[in-house]
């Protein structure tokens, strides 16, 4: 019987289990059974013949109304209150935080007892970790045909070929619009754009319209046939690039604004609901229990509103919704979605593009490029329409998050934000710079004075410090990334991921932040970090995981910390982060991912 117990509790509960009262509250026994349905489980049922009441409570679903979790020495619950405090214990009814500190406080105070869980030695809990900045469908998307890790075209080519020959559906259909993502020819051998030719020469992709997505999003890779679709194209479009051949006959890829030009491939209902569901599966797993979309589109918009009367949405969804030029300004004739699905589904943000990518040639600076004098990089919008929308958002209800990159394109949004924010309480507006990611000194105080919120990427700091310097030389390399400046000039920072262009893993984010290390301990700086005093502490970098991502989405008095009276969103983590050296941080382990008071993934 002993052993029976012991190997059904490893079996079942990664985390210590532990009742306290003969009985669980809400959960009648006989509900218990019934979810007990493994043979293992109905045979211990009935060996032990209902006797030993404890273990009927170890599935998670059956979590008793109010319960406790608690570390069973010291305190290893990171609460990011006010004051960073760190409890021994934290109590939830319903789904909400109703106290945390030490238990023996609570049953001073309450008679009935309590169902109390315990952590395994060395784990400790902080709240449900928020990515500020990241793409949902796009992710699942990238699941379907990824194309990253592909090492020259042919291999990309031949990725696309399996594709089609492993969908019988696809191969059938020779007008059936075929998308990928995540090539990036900056790790191929040959560093040049693609071409439609090269798809083409396939025999199996032949005749059929391509679009392949690059890894951060902006270059579109496209086949003849899919070209064939936009043609004649203009000679240029505003804010994007046809890349051309030497006798200007466009070659195939497509930048930024130019996507436009590219077939829409039209989505079932389907394809969006299996894009939605393999992101939420991934972001439970690593923690995530609110993720902020940076950039609906009225397809995706209009999809996720559906869903979020449909079924229920397991994590927090926070979106922008794209300004996109064409369409013209909509904040007048459309409404903002509030915590719709059980206060899941949140859309009142417009993304607006100021300029290009992140540190290719296409990001607006003030002067020209180090390493080419010819180009200062450039804006997707104009500085009249950017001035002329933002106030317009904002009268009319909506935050205000700006794309930018360049030094000159963050301090052309900095100027409109600063016009826009005369006289009005920034708390109630909460604009932010998505990226952030070249300031100037001037513009790093005026982001503190005017309470804009930066939106920051940490794991694009380390992807990008190796060629930082050689863009921007010596001097403007200071303001790339420059979180801890941005930091002490009173910003808040909200920090993200931007997946799928960067792992979605927030630990990923929590170690390139604190350590401004690669994953493997390296910098071009040594190994205390690339401008190691640019590198936040880790409550710095909890809170903007948390408290201050929720500032961001107008959520800090629901969310963001475990406090008494918000809701309980929470993650176990295998090991003390808090703590533990830089180099344990990655292998750090999810145990439970908790939304509402009960566990999305793993269990308690
Ligand atoms: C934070 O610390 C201050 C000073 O010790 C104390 O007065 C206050 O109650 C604490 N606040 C919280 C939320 O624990
Ligand atoms: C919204 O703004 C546009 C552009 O200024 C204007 O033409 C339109 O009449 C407005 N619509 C409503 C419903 O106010």
């Amino acid at each position: 019987m002993s052993e029976l117990r012991k190997r059904q509790t490893r079996s079942r509960t990664p985390v210590q289990t532990k009742v306290t009262s003969p009985e669980p509250k809400s959960n009648g026994s006989a509900q218990n059974v019934k979810a007990a349905t493994s043979f293992s489980t109905l045979l211990l049922l009935v060996s032990c013949a209902l006797s030993a009441a404890w273990w009927l409570t170890v599935n998670p679903r059956d979590l008793p109304e109010s319960y406790a979790v608690c570390s069973r020495s010291g305190s290893h619950i990171y609460t990011v209150d006010r004051n960073n405090s760190v409890a021994q214990c934290l109590v939830v009814q319903d789904s909400v935080i109703a106290d945390t500190g030490y238990l023996t406080r609570w049953k001073q105070r309450h008679a009935e007892p309590l169902h109390v869980r315990y952590l395994e030695e060395g784990s400790v809990i902080v709240p449900g970790l928020m990515d500020s900045h990241a793409h949902i469908l796009e992710y699942g998307a990238n699941a379907q045909l990824p194309l990253e890790g592909a090492k020259t075209v042919e291999d990309t080519v031949a990725i696309v070929r399996n594709y089609i020959l492993a969908h019988p559906d696809i191969i059938g259909d020779k007008t059936k619009i075929i998308e990928g993502w995540g090539w990036d020819h900056t790790q191929w051998p040959v560093q040049e754009w693609p071409t439609a030719d090269a798809l083409d020469a396939d025999p199996i992709i032949h005749g059929r319209p391509v679009l392949l997505h690059s890894k951060d999003g902006h270059a579109m890779w496209i086949s003849n046939a899919a070209m064939a679709a936009g043609l004649p194209y203009p000679d240029e479009v505003e804010g994007g690039i046809i890349v051309r051949d030497g006798d200007g006959r466009p070659t195939g890829t497509l930048l930024d604004n130019a996507h436009e030009l590219a077939p829409k491939p039209t989505l079932s209902e389907q394809d969006l609901s299996r894009r939605l569901e393999a992101t939420i599966k991934d972001a439970v797993a690593r923690g995530l229990t609110c993720v902020h979309d940076a950039g609906f589109n009225p397809i995706s918009l209009d999809f996720m509103h559906r869903q979020s009367f449909s079924s229920p949405l397991q994590i927090r969804i926070y979106g922008m919704t794209r300004f996109e030029e064409h369409r013209g300004y909509w904040g007048n004739t459309t409404k903002p979605i509030l915590n719709a699905a059980s206060g899941h589904f949140t859309a009142r943000s417009v993304k607006i593009f100021a300029d290009g990518e992140r540190l290719t040639l296409l990001s607006q600076l003030h002067d020209t490029y180090h390493d080419n004098v010819h180009t200062k990089g450039f804006m997707r919008i104009d500085p009249e329409l950017l001035n002329d929308i933002i106030p317009r958002y904002l009268a009319d209800g909506w935050q205000v998050n700006v794309h930018a990159i360049g030094d000159y394109a963050n301090g052309i949004v900095l100027d409109a934000f600063e016009k826009a924010l005369v006289g009005v309480d920034v708390s109630a507006m909460r604009p932010r710079l998505e990226h952030a990611q070249i300031l100037t000194q001037e513009d790093m105080q005026r982001i503190g004075r005017l309470g804009v919120i930066a939106s920051v990427q940490p794991t694009h700091a380390i992807s990008d410090m190796w060629f930082g310097e050689e863009r921007l030389g010596p001097e403007r390399v200071k303001g790339l990334y420059a979180f801890r400046s941005i930091l002490d000039n009173g910003a808040r920072l909200a920090l993200g991921s931007d997946f799928p262009v960067e792992d979605m893993n927030p630990l990923s984010g929590f170690y390139a932040a604190v350590t401004r290390l690669s994953p493997d301990g390296k910098s071009p700086h040594g190994t205390s970090g690339w401008f190691p005093e640019q590198r936040l502490t880790r409550e710095e970098a909890l809170r903007g995981m948390t408290i201050d991502s929720a500032y961001a989405s107008f959520t800090e008095d629901r969310l963001g910390s475990i406090v008494p009276g918000k809701l309980a969103d929470y993650v176990v983590l295998s090991r003390n982060i808090m703590e533990i050296p830089y180099d344990e941080i990655l292998a750090t382990k999810v145990q439970a991912t908790v939304v509402d008071g009960r566990p999305v993934y793993g269990t308690l």
